[in-house]
């Protein structure tokens, strides 16, 4: 696997493949991230992965300095996994001068459910996927469906620029307790891990309600919400959005049996987990 910095170096050795498929990611690979070289793999070659943690997608209060570096057991990982070109820039190969070009997502996708808990959160997210796709230029790249918002962001942000690059959606990597593996697991204390799974009890939870024909979003949410809380979770948001869009459904749409995803933000202790379930 060659490791490169630098976008000349990078785009020099990607000359004349049409066929790239990309996974970009911020390190502190896992599992799930390897699952998404592996689909990554079947949709294309060669696989270039990228690691940057992307500062311009962090909040003034966030977890950028904390946020887990482990570069040289990464680089173990890709390379059995046959990734072909590792992209790691640097800051400054990045972001040689500040970015000042930005690329806003639309209020009612960007700034709701994490985009209004993170302000700013997906203009930093779609800024630097851009610009990595720009470096790459893959005919397809890979995002994995447990950040639901962003992969609906960037896909809708390639349609709307008409990228020469498909989104393809991978499935969440779960523990064999339900928990979503993320970066961010590895804050847990051990009894915060052991709590961890009922995040996506309460998801199942919603959706049987759902399925079951219970029509009350609202009471759903709320309820949810307050069960979270009474196990020491501090709840974001529970809520039931149609997946076309991540608008809550009206009682139309439920009644006509509308495509439904719920999606979940809760704090357990000091870490901040994300998690969702297609219904
Ligand atoms: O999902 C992530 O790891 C990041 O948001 C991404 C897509 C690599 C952009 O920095």
């Amino acid at each position: 696997m060659k490791i490169i910095s630098c976008i000349e170096e990078l785009r020099a050795h990607l000359q004349g493949q049409l066929r790239t498929a990309f996974v970009p990611t911020m390190g502190n690979l896992h599992e799930g991230h390897l699952s998404l070289m592996r689909l990554a793999r079947k949709h294309g070659d060669p696989v270039v992965a990228s690691i940057f943690v992307n500062r311009l997608q962090f909040g003034p209060n966030e977890d950028f300095d904390k946020y887990p570096r482990t570069f040289q057991a990464d680089v173990e990982k890709l390379e059995k996994e046959g990734v072909y070109i590792l992209f790691a820039p640097t800051e400054k190969d990045l972001y040689p001068e500040p970015q000042e070009y930005r690329v806003q997502p639309p209020d009612d996708l960007g700034n709701i459910l994490e985009g209004e808990f993170r302000p700013g959160f997906f203009t930093g997210v779609t800024t630097v996927v851009l610009k990595l796709f720009s470096c790459v230029q893959p005919r397809v790249a890979v995002f994995g469906k447990k950040d639901y918002q962003q992969l609906m962001i960037v896909r809708n942000m390639a349609k709307q620029f008409a990228l020469p690059t498909e989104i393809i959606a991978a499935e969440t990597w779960r523990a064999e307790d339900g928990l979503a593996l993320s970066s961010r697991n590895g804050y847990l204390s051990e009894a915060e891990r052991a709590e961890a799974p009922a995040l996506f009890r309460q998801l199942n939870i919603v959706a049987d309600e759902v399925r079951n024909g219970h029509l009350d979003v609202f009471e759903l949410e709320r309820k949810a919400m307050a069960d979270l809380a009474a196990r020491g979770w501090k709840p974001d948001y529970i809520s039931i959005r149609k997946q076309s869009n991540l608008q809550p459904p009206s009682a139309g749409d439920m009644a006509q049996g509308e495509k439904l995803v719920v999606v979940a933000a809760a704090k357990l202790g000091k870490t901040r987990l994300i998690d969702n379930l297609e219904i």
